[in-house]
């Protein structure tokens, strides 16, 4: 017979597959069944008591929800690789097991990462809003001249881990130089797709464009700032797909109003949802809403690996991608 202690809580609707294997597993489950996640109030209501919850990137998962779940919780398995909402030595204070979603949204969030650069590159996004305006057009030279990133335009990446791997595998390919910071950026792989490990300020002074995929902690949160900004080539472009707050959104938006930087692509905010509204109005931005690891199938490995990992830590066995 079910107990409390086997219950499993999820704060969102999961994907199908990833639903159904949850379902499968034998264990009580409770869910919240939006997929926008789940009132604070009701989710501190519907954690008392469970085994293990599995929660959105928008669910803050500090003492105060470790506590309504009680001594009964064993695990939170977030549904996100980046796990900054998560206050992970509260949960280890409390013996919970946090777990991540790695690995499976590399493909997807580095695709997302090129779309975003080739689209800040080559004014895509600023020519489609230009076209709807009905406003006349002929063919001209000099008509929304970008940059040409094939011709040995420089990429910096910031934080060369898996997702950033990915992006240097397309820029490469795309036959950008690139020059990267992070964990991998010495490895032999690296140094296969011709990336050059150079420390941080001497990415900010090379960089045509930047791609930021560090995860967000104290040490990088505002990591772009006035200074840094003032540090880059002039007319730059910056990619973020990582988290809004590495990068201070007041100063990005001060540079581009400058003209200091060329432009920004943006799938994350600093005080997300809440869009900086300057930040919309200018030509150069493009903007869109954390997007990153939206394909079908990834966002199904998602599921599958976050029920995965609550089930086992759960049924007393080892989670699969503990985070720390
Ligand atoms: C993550 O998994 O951290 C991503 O931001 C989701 O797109």
């Amino acid at each position: 017979m079910d107990t409390p202690e086997t219950r499993i809580h999820v704060s969102f609707a999961l994907p199908g597959p990833a639903a159904d294997e949850l379902a499968a597993s034998g264990l009580l489950v409770t869910a919240y069944t939006e997929q926008t996640g789940q009132p604070r109030e009701s989710l501190l209501a519907d954690a008392a008591g469970a085994s293990g919850l599995i929660t959105l990137l928008s669910d803050r998962v500090d003492a105060e929800l470790l506590d309504a779940a009680g001594a009964s919780l064993k695990v939170v398995a977030n549904f996100a690789v980046g796990y900054d909402n998560v206050d992970v030595a509260a949960a280890t204070e409390r013996g919970v097991i946090v777990t991540n979603t790695p690995g499976v949204l590399d493909e997807a969030t580095a695709d997302l990462a090129m779309a975003l650069l080739l689209d800040l590159s080559r004014r895509v996004s600023e020519a489609d809003r230009f076209l709807r305006t009905g406003a006349e057009w002929r063919w001209e030279p000099d008509l929304f001249l970008g940059l040409d990133v094939s011709a040995g335009a420089t990429l910096g990446i910031v934080g060369l881990g898996r997702i950033g791997m990915a992006v240097a595998t397309r820029a490469a390919a795309f036959g950008m130089r690139i020059v990267a910071t992070g964990s991998r950026a010495s490895s032999p792989e690296a140094a296969a797709l011709g990336v050059r490990p150079v420390s941080f300020e001497e990415l900010l002074a090379e960089s045509d464009a930047i791609s930021i995929h560090c995860p967000l902690t104290p040490a990088t949160r505002h990591l772009f700032g006035p200074a840094q900004f003032a540090a880059m080539k002039p007319g730059a472009l910056l990619v973020n797909t990582a988290r809004g707050p590495i990068v201070d959104e007041l100063a990005l938006l001060e540079a581009l109003e400058d003209g200091r930087l060329g432009g920004a692509a943006l799938d994350v905010f600093e005080w997300e949802p809440h869009v900086t509204p300057g930040l919309l109005t200018l030509p150069n931005v493009v903007a869109v809403p954390h997007i990153g690891s939206a394909g079908g199938a990834t966002r199904a490995n998602m599921g599958l690996l976050a029920v995965r990992n609550a089930v086992a830590v759960v049924g007393g066995g080892q989670a699969l991608t503990p985070v720390g």
